[in-house]
């Protein structure tokens, strides 16, 4: 499966919070597993997700991983980009569920969604 991960290194918060790190360290990764062929790393601007910043989107699969952490990269190539299993936890937002909240440990919505 081709894939390309978007992520925010250009708006206001997601830098602030080392998404330019999260994406070299993605970048390094991917190479690493021999996926560089199969998945593009690419840098964007604001996704209007700022308040769970840092945030990347993986296509085509339509995952939001959000608030997250240089540790987490190794955990999304290995289990999600490697193994095909979405990585729940980092999930903290979903455009299919109505309140936007998909269930992950760093949701922070208050509807129990
Ligand atoms: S600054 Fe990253 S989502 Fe807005």
């Amino acid at each position: 499966m081709h894939r390309r991960i978007f992520v925010d290194v250009q708006g206001l918060t997601c830098p602030t919070k080392k998404s330019q790190e999260i994406m070299d360290a993605l970048k390094a990764s991917v190479a690493r597993h021999g996926l560089a062929a199969e998945v593009e790393v690419l840098g964007r601007g604001c996704f209007g997700l700022c308040r769970m910043a840092p945030n990347l989107y993986v296509e085509p699969e339509g995952i939001w991983y959000s608030k997250l952490k240089l540790e987490d990269v190794e955990e999304i190539v290995e289990k999600h980009l490697v193994g095909g299993k979405i990585v729940r936890r980092l999930v903290a937002y979903s455009p299919h569920n109505a309140g936007g909240c998909a269930g992950g440990e760093r949701n922070d919505c208050t509807d129990g969604t």
